[in-house]
């Protein structure tokens, strides 16, 4: 079981955000804050997936984990709250979050359900967090020097994202969660975040008014597919996943121990 701070991050949200906060660069801007539009409902649904796991387990169980589910509880909490923040500022540039309904009308579907059935898809979600956090700790670089405090919120999120990537799984193998159901929810995962996310940054860059021009494209090419692309580089660590004897600890977290390390100063532990 993992050891999960709280940090309460010192930056200030109250600033407005520039339309091209990441480096001057539109496309990589607008995947961003796709994401961010995805956070308060999908980190609200791992809490509450974790939570209930937690009940579930025999009391012997719950002993040995409680600290971490806390620490988890906590940790996605803050990243809601000030991804909340971030995307008021989103909207006050004229975007439009529609993936939020679409998540929670989907959600719907899940009321009900066994469990393991919701920590199976928080597990693959976490996956995707996790792989995507090693990335952006490992390519910092990319979220430009325009605004330092949203580079921190990402890097910092990233970092956290890194330290619980287990939680959600160690609870769906705890509860005696299967293989197939494990890797079946990852597959429709997969396609439900590549499908949003692409939806979701392609309508940031129609509002925008920056879809159609050739350096977007350009941009999102080299991003995602170029030599350290999000795709070229996260391919493999996704497949993982598939194997029987996966589990996320087997994937390196030494960035995130990195940053929080050397970035000490950017926030406050408020509880251990
Ligand atoms: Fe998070
Ligand atoms: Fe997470």
């Amino acid at each position: 079981m993992s050891q999960l701070v709280v940090r309460r991050l010192l930056v200030d949200m109250e600033q407005p955000i520039a339309r091209h906060w990441c480096a001057g660069d539109a496309f990589r801007t607008a995947l961003f804050n796709a994401l961010s539009m995805s956070f308060p409902v999908g980190e609200q649904f791992f809490i509450d997936a974790v939570r209930d796991g937690f009940k579930a387990l025999r009391p012997e169980q719950q002993e040995r984990c409680r600290a971490e589910v806390q620490g988890f509880v906590g940790q996605e909490a803050t990243h809601r709250r000030l991804h909340a923040l971030y995307n008021a500022h989103l909207e006050r540039l004229g975007l439009v979050n529609d993936w939020e309904p679409r998540a929670r009308e989907r959600l719907k579907q899940m009321e009900g359900l066994d469990v393991r059935h919701w920590l199976g898809i928080t597990a693959a979600n976490e996956h995707f967090t996790a792989i995507f956090a090693d990335f952006m700790l490992n390519n910092a670089d990319l979220l430009g020097d325009q605004d330092p405090r949203l580079a921190t919120l990402w890097l910092w999120h990233s970092a956290e994202e890194s330290e619980h990537k287990s939680t959600a799984f160690d609870l769906y193998q705890a509860l005696g969660g299967s293989h197939e159901w494990r890797v079946r929810w990852m597959r429709r995962v997969t396609v439900f975040f590549l499908t949003d996310t692409l939806r979701q940054t392609i309508a940031n860059l129609r509002r925008d008014g920056t879809l159609w021009r050739w350096s977007t494209w350009r941009s999102g090419a080299s991003y995602l597919f170029g030599r350290r692309g999000l795709v070229t580089l996260t391919f493999r660590p996704w497949r993982e996943y598939f194997r029987r004897d996966f589990h996320p600890d087997q994937q390196d977290a030494a960035a995130s121990r990195r940053w929080l390390e050397a970035n000490a100063d950017l926030f406050v532990p408020v509880r251990a």
